[in-house]
């Protein structure tokens, strides 16, 4: 971790993930995706291979031609959606780049959401046994968050991410520029992964965090390329001291436990990841305050920060003891134990056993009623305000 403004650019910062062994720029800013042919020099990289969405490749496809340095980029076009975050995608994948003759010298560029950057990752893991790739991420949620630290994978039917590979990517370009076109509910969407590090960073980041959600009620503005640089800036800190998440990395699961159980229980179509992670964020803050010594009154008040973001959340019908039961099959279980990241307060984490399904079940039920309460009938968001 070590931020520096771009001299070749100003309006630009660069933040070092310093890996060891594979440590790699993230360059932030307005215009970042232009610099995407100086970052290759260096690399005396063969041919790049382009990867992404059927959505980005309808508004952003003139860009990626531009990007690219020709008319013809040899382009592979996914159809968009978590659902495309499967092992039948990265068969077909790796197979499209055998017949566009894809060598162990060629470069991937996934540009896209977490969605792209997750499933282009793991094929360049795998592919040839693992070839380079460049992240170009195109939601706010995958430049905050999924573009940085190598992981990659896909999911099961009977679980998230439960197949995936660390593989860092050669370079990460995170430009706002892409979030134009975004629509508002999945900028909402990847706020939680700007909450989720606000909570686990300390009060600094939430106090930027919630004086940008005042003056941005949108959650577009210039100042947002800040937010997104304190969060990478954070999360390359993280990685460089815990690539494969032998211990520190497990904080950044913060909300991801109960998260990904109700995005599986949703079929991943229900909810967006960052909607289901603001569901698991508000959850572990409840338990937080059950187990692991958080101020209820801090709580009172993050949860008030949270909740226009949770109103404006299509509903979700669960049962609790199902979504104990995907808790068991979670990645972070240890000898049938479900490890939570708590909350002791704002940049305290603190990785917590749970073993008493009694505790759990009673969280859950108070999500569920709450979600109830409060969830915004199907397909109609709710205003946001601070
Ligand atoms: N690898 C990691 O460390 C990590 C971290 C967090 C999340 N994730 C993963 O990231 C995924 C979620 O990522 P996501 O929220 O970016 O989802 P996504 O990739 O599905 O993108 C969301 C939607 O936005 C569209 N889109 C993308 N860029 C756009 C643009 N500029 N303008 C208009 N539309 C655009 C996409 O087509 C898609 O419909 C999940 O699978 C999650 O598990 C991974
Ligand atoms: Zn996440």
């Amino acid at each position: 971790m070590n931020t520096t403004p771009n001299s070749a650019r100003p309006s630009l910062s660069t933040v070092e993930v310093s890996i060891p062994g594979h440590p790699y720029p993230v360059v932030i800013g307005p215009g970042a995706r232009r610099r995407f042919v100086s970052y290759l020099a260096p690399f005396h990289l063969n041919r790049t291979v382009w990867i992404t969405d059927r959505n980005v490749a309808g508004l952003w496809g003139d860009e990626i031609r531009s990007l690219s340095g020709t008319a013809a980029p040899d382009l592979v076009v996914l159809p968009a959606g978590e659902e495309q975050k499967r092992l039948a995608t990265v068969e077909d994948l790796c197979r499209r780049f055998v017949q566009l003759g894809v060598e162990r010298h060629d470069t991937l560029v996934a540009c896209g959401g977490g969605v792209i950057g997750d499933v282009v990752g793991f094929a360049a893991a795998c592919y040839l046994r693992g070839v380079n790739f460049v992240q170009l991420p195109t939601t706010l949620l995958a430049m905050v968050d999924s573009s940085v630290g190598g992981k990659t994978g896909v999911d099961l039917p009977e679980g998230k991410n439960l197949v995936g590979a660390f593989h860092q990517p050669r370079f990460v370009l995170a430009d706002p520029d892409f979030l134009a076109t975004l629509p508002e509910r999945e900028l909402r969407s990847g706020l939680a992964e700007v909450i989720k590090t606000a909570l686990i960073s300390g009060p600094k980041l939430f106090t930027e965090l919630r004086s940008f959600v005042k003056r941005h009620p949108d959650l577009q503005g210039p100042d947002l390329a800040g937010l997104i640089e304190s969060c990478v800036d954070f999360k390359a800190g993280v990685v460089e001291k815990d690539e494969r998440e032998g211990g520190l990395r497990r904080i950044l699961n913060f909300g991801h436990t109960v998260g990904h159980a109700l995005e599986c229980l949703g079929q991943y179509r229900t909810l967006k990841h960052g909607e289901a992670v603001l569901w698991g964020l508000s959850a572990a803050l409840d338990l937080s305050v059950r187990r692991a010594g958080l101020d209820p009154r801090l709580e009172t008040d993050i949860q008030a920060f949270l909740a226009p973001f949770l109103t404006a959340i299509p509903p979700l019908e669960f049962d609790s003891g199902e979504v104990l039961d995907l808790l068991a099959r979670d990645k972070k279980v240890r000898r049938k134990v479900v490890q939570f990241v708590l909350l002791r307060g704002v940049g305290l984490p603190v990785v917590t056993p749970l073993a008493d399904p009694q505790i759990l079940i009673a969280a859950l039920d108070h999500l569920r009623d709450r979600m109830r309460a409060g969830a915004a009938p199907e397909g109609e968001d709710r205003e946001i305000r601070d």
